[in-house]
Parts: C-alpha cells; structure tokens; sequence
C-alpha cells in the first residue's frame, strides 16, 4: 500500500519534474552532463564512430540538421521544445547505441525518416527528448529476378520508385505518390497508394524487416517473431521498435500507364457526378483508381464561390481500353482521348504533384520539397453512398469555411479482399473511400493556424452523420492528436481507446498485447500510446 501511495506520488510529481527540467535550456543540459554522449561513444562500433553523427545545440549545424526534415511548418518555430540531441546514425551500432544510452537518460526518444508525420511526432514532443534521425540510412537494393527489394527506413519513396524502374520498367510498388515521404515512416504506418485497388497498401507487400528492439538486438522477420512483424506492419514503428528496413515485393506495372483529370463545379452537374463516383469508383476495375477532390473556388458571378470537384485517376492500362472502360461504366464524366497522359509508371507520379510528366526523372532524387505549407489533417471512413441531399449540406459548409479541402480515396478491389486482421491496419471491406480532410496555409502565428485547424475539426465534425461510427474510423498514418481529446480541448484519452480503436478496430488488443510483451517499460512511447497503465 505503501509502495503504491509513494510511487503514486512520484508519478504525480513526474509532470513537474519534468516541467522544470524542460525550462532549462538544452545546451545548459548538454554541457552539464556528458553522460548520454559518453555511452553512445561506449555503445557504438568503433570502426563506425559515432561522434560525427551526434548534435547538440552547441554543434552550428545543429539548427540545420533539426530542421532539414521538418515537413510541416507548423512545427518550425523557436517556441517549438528541441531535442537535447539528434543522433543522425550512420550504422546500425548507432541505433542500437541510442536504444540502450536513450534509456539510462530520462528522456523521450523521437524516431524521424521522412518526417512528414502530419502532427509533427518524429521530431516535437511536450518533454525533454532527442532525435535518432535516419535519413542516413537509405540504401535501396533491388532484386529484380526476384521481384523484391531491401529498402532502409531512411530511403524516400522517390528514391525507392527511381531504383525500381533503373532495373524495370514494368515494375513498381504500391505507396505514396508525395515522392519525399520516408519509408520508415509510411510503411510502419500502413501506406497506401495510387495502385492500392489493385495491390493493396505498402504493407500488403512487406514479407521481410529488420529492427532494433528495446533490448538493442538487431532482429530479422524469423528472430523477432510473427506477432511483432504484425504489428510493424501497419501498427506504427514508434510504438515497438526502430524499423532499419522493409523487404518488399515488388508488383507488376504495365511499361505505359494513362493518367486524367476531369473538373466539375456545382453548375457543371458536380453533385450528380459526385453520387454517382461513390457507386462507381469503388466497384469498377482494380486497374482504376479515380481520387475525387473538392476544393472551393471562384464561381462565375463576381464575388459568388462554387464547389470544384476534381477526378484525378490512373489507369494501369492504355488509353483506347480506358476510354471503352469509361463510356461503359461512368459516361457521366464525359472523359475525352485529350483528357488522358499515357506515360511510364515512374513518370506519373509527377502528375500526382501537379508537375509535366515530362520532367527529369532525377527530380524523383531530390529529398527536399520544393515547396513547405502549414497543414492540418483529419480522416475518416466512409460505409454507405452520401445522398444528393447530404452532398448539397457539404457544398454549403465547404463554402462557408473556404479553406478546406476534402480528397476522396476509393477503396474496394484487393482492399476489400484483404481479411481485417490480416495486419494492423483494419479498414477493408465495406469501406466505399477514406476521406481526409486538409486546411494548408502560408503564414506563422498562433492564431491563423488555430483559425485553419479549427476549419479542419468543424467540416469533421459536421460529417458525423455520413461517415463510419462505434468506433468512427481514421487512418494512422493522417496523424491526428485530436483524436482522444474532445474538440473543446478537454482532454478524454480514456485509456488510448478513441484514437486505438479508431485507428485499429478490433485489431487495437492485439496491439497493445504485443506492446505490453515486447516493451514492458513503454521505452518506445509517443501521444498516441498503447494501452492501459502506458502512461508512466
Ligand atoms: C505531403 C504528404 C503526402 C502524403 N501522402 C500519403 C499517401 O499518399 N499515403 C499514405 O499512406 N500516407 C501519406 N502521407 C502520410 C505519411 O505516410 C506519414 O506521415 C508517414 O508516417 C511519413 O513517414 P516519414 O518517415 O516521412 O515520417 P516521420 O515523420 O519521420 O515518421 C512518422 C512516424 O513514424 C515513426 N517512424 C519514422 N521512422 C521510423 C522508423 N525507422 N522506425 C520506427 N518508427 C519510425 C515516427 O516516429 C513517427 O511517429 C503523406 C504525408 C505528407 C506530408
Ligand atoms: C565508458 O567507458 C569507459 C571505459 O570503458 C568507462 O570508464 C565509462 O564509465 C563509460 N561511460 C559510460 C557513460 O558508460
Ligand atoms: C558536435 O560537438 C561535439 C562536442 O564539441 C563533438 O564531439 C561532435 O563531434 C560534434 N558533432 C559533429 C557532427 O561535428
Ligand atoms: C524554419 O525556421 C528557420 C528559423 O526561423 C528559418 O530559417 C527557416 O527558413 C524555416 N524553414 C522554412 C522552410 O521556412
Ligand atoms: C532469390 O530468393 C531466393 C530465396 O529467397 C534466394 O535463394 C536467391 O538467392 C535469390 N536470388 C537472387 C538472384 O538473389
Ligand atoms: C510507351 O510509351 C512510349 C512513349 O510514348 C512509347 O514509345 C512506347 O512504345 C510505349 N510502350 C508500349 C508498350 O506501349
Ligand atoms: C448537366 O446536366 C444537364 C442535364 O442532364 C445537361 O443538359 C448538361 O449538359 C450538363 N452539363 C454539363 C456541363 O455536363
Ligand atoms: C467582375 O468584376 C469586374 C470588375 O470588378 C468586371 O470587369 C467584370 O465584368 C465582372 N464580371 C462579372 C461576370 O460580373
Ligand atoms: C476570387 O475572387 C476574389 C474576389 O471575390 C479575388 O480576390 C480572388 O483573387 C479570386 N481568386 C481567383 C483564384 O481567381
Ligand atoms: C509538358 O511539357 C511538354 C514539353 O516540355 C509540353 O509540350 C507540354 O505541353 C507540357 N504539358 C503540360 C500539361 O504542361
Ligand atoms: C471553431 O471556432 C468557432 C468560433 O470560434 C467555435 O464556435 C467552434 O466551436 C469551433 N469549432 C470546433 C470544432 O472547435
């Protein structure tokens, strides 16, 4: 009793501990306590040494190397809590150093890739923390006799696609179209793509990894055993271990495929060929896959705003069969021969960043944006077609809130073949398209990006009606850290059930199973736990 009062009390003063120690600047931390460099030096191979891989604030290049991936400027100002240290490892003995030396500190450990986690969680943290940063780490080995490839966890998938199509042309992988997200992150988070009505997600094609655990042991899929290749296959890295690489398989592309875009305002027929796309685009051909996104726009009439809807699709085909396939199965949208870009699987994913599909191909290579916004997302679900009724309700709040956007994914074909508890990841079949919501912005300051966040949460909140409930759903890798917190700020984690069951169904107990065995002292935390009791 005793025990459990004083450890109670401990706990209870943890927040303030930590508060204080936060105040202190972090240098002041560094020079005051050499500890934590000693036994990364201690900890690491020497014939890799890991000094030039270490930065404080002291180091000029530590500002720099902070925010070279930074992908959300939302997170890019000096109020933004900083890490004690970023360890930008360049052997696997780093990793496993900053594993066993993070845990004799008392200090949060952020896992960063890519560093496109929409909320900013590989790099910002509300306690003392440090950065293993992996973007290192990105070798690319393809096997194309064996349609398979080592990726490492630092690799950007524009990395991956570019070495995919130096060996083949007529293969490819099912992710992302942003080119400069990181493997680490997307695939430990699900991935899906533009091929996913065909391939399923990124994690549907994973048959191999290699991580190291809370212990610092170098795993592979057979050592680390199939209950946690579950988990990290969808269930997030951060929560379990660092993930050094994926083995994927790797899928068949046809050497051309066709791209489109059709765009409809509300005076265009949006709304019929908006209803219309939620019988369609879910059920049609698994070669196809036609995103819908609606933004708000300029009407016609000076001073009036419309509704656009933009079909944005590839086709895993040629054009002629396209346009057959489309005057069959969709004749509303009216889709013309000049409408369509026949072009290398490599090169459409230019198109999906809206750039000439002629371009270098090298720019695939380049790890940096050309452009950085501030955003916020938001996903969900959606089980059964929106009437024309409910469309219209929408119209009318998108067009009272202006700056949200809101992209349709379809889902259906392989995703709706794919068992439920067949990984982490559990919206598969009777799930029409994954919404996500966004508000992108262009200023700094506290109050514009409460204005657009606010934007993001009302147009979700007011979709309650139409989308999936108990549990509503979302998408892990579109973090959300208002999931658990009730949007007039209250804070209802309940345990980690809303954002665990929201993200993972029923598949969230075997999670947190798997957690508990695998990292008993929760090491491996972040907002977005695992489980009851995580919290210490
Ligand atoms: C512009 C843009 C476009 C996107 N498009 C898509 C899309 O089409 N499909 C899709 O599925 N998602 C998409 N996303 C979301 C993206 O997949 C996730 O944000 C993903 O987690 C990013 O991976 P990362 O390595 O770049 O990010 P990071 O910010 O580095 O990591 C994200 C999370 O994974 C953890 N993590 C990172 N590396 C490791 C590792 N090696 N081991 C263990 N944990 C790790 C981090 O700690 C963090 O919690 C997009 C994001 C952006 C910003
Ligand atoms: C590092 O190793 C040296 C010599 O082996 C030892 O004296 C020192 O205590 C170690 N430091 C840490 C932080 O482990
Ligand atoms: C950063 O500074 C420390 C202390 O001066 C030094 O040991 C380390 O090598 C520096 N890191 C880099 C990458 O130069
Ligand atoms: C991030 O902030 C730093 C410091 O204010 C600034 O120099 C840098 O340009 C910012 N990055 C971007 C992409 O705006
Ligand atoms: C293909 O995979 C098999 C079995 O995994 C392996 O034995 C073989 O060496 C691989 N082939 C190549 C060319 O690497
Ligand atoms: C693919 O497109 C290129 C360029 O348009 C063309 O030269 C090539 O013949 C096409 N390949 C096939 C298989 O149609
Ligand atoms: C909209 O629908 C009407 C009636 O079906 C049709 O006459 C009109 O041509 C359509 N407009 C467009 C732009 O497709
Ligand atoms: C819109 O306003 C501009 C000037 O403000 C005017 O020249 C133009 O004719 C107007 N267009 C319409 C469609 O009313
Ligand atoms: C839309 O109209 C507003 C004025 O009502 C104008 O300021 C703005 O530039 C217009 N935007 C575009 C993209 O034309
Ligand atoms: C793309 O570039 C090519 C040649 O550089 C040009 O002919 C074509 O019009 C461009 N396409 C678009 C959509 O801008
Ligand atoms: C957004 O802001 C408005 C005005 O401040 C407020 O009334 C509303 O409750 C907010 N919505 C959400 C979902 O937080």
């Amino acid at each position: 009793m005793g025990v459990v009062s004083l450890s109670r009390i401990i706990l209870l003063l943890l927040p303030i501990v930590l508060l204080l120690s936060s105040l202190r600047s972090a240098s002041a931390a560094y020079s005051s306590d050499n500890t934590f460099v000693d036994c990364l030096v201690n900890q690491s191979d020497p014939s890799h040494p890991i000094t030039s891989a270490i930065f404080t604030p002291k180091n000029t290049s530590f500002f720099s190397v902070l925010q070279a991936y930074i992908r959300n400027l939302r997170f890019n100002t000096s109020a933004t809590r900083k890490p004690y240290l970023i360890i930008t490892a360049l052997h696997v003995s780093h990793v496993q150093a900053a594993v066993v030396c993070g845990q004799k500190q008392n200090l949060q450990m952020k896992i960063r890739s890519g560093g496109h986690d929409y909320d900013g969680l590989s790099y910002v943290a509300e306690v003392p923390f440090f950065i293993l940063d992996m973007f290192k780490l990105r070798s690319i080995e393809v096997d194309i006799k064996n349609e398979t490839a080592w990726v490492q966890a630092g690799a950007t998938l524009g990395e991956v696609y570019y070495r995919i199509a130096e060996k083949s042309k007529v293969h490819g992988f099912p992710a992302s179209v942003c080119p400069s997200v990181g493997v680490g992150g997307h695939i430990s988070g699900g991935g899906y793509g533009n091929m996913m009505r065909k391939y399923g997600l990124s994690v549907d094609n994973v048959i191999d990894a290699q991580i190291v655990d809370v212990q610092g042991r170098l795993l592979d899929r057979k050592s680390m055993g199939e209950d946690l290749f579950w988990a990290i296959r969808g269930g997030g890295g951060a929560s379990f271990g660092v993930v050094l690489s994926y083995k994927i398989k790797l899928v068949r592309v046809p050497e051309n495929v066709t791209l489109f875009q059709v765009r409809r305002t509300l005076e265009e027929n949006a709304t019929d060929i908006v209803y219309d796309w939620q019988n369609i685009a879910p059920y049609i051909d698994n070669n196809l896959f036609i995103r819908l996104i609606l933004d708000v726009v300029n009407g016609t009439q000076n001073g009036t705003k419309t509704v656009r809807a933009s079909f944005i699709a590839i086709y895993l085909g040629d054009s002629k069969s396209l346009l057959s396939l489309l005057n069959e199965k969709f004749p509303q949208l009216g889709l013309k021969q000049s409408d369509c870009i026949e072009t290398s699987w490599l090169r459409s994913v230019f198109f999906w960043i809206n750039m000439n599909v002629t371009s270098p191909v090298d720019i695939l290579l380049q790890r940096q944006p050309k452009v950085l916004s501030y955003f916020k997302r938001k996903s969900d679900y959606v089980q059964k077609p929106i009437s024309k009724e409910g469309l219209e309700g929408i119209w009318k709040k998108m067009i009272e809130l202006v700056d949200t956007i809101l992209y349709f994914n379809p889902y259906g074909g392989k995703m709706a073949e794919i068992p439920s508890t067949e990984v982490p990841f559990p919206h598969r079949a009777g799930n029409l398209y994954k919404v996500q919501y966004q508000a992108n912005w262009n200023q700094p300051g506290e109050e514009v990006a409460t204005h657009y966040i606010n934007l993001t949460r009302e147009i979700h909140q007011y979709m309650t009606p139409f989308v999936s409930k108990n549990p509503r759903g979302a998408f892990l890798n579109y973090k959300d850290l208002d999931l658990g917190i009730n949007h007039n700020g209250k804070d209802s984690y309940d345990e980690g059930r809303v954002y665990g069951e929201e993200y993972f169904k029923d598949n969230f107990n075997r999670l947190v199973e798997i957690k508990t065995k695998v990292d008993p002292g929760n090491f491996f935390r972040n907002e977005q736990m695992f489980g009851d009791g995580m919290e210490v």
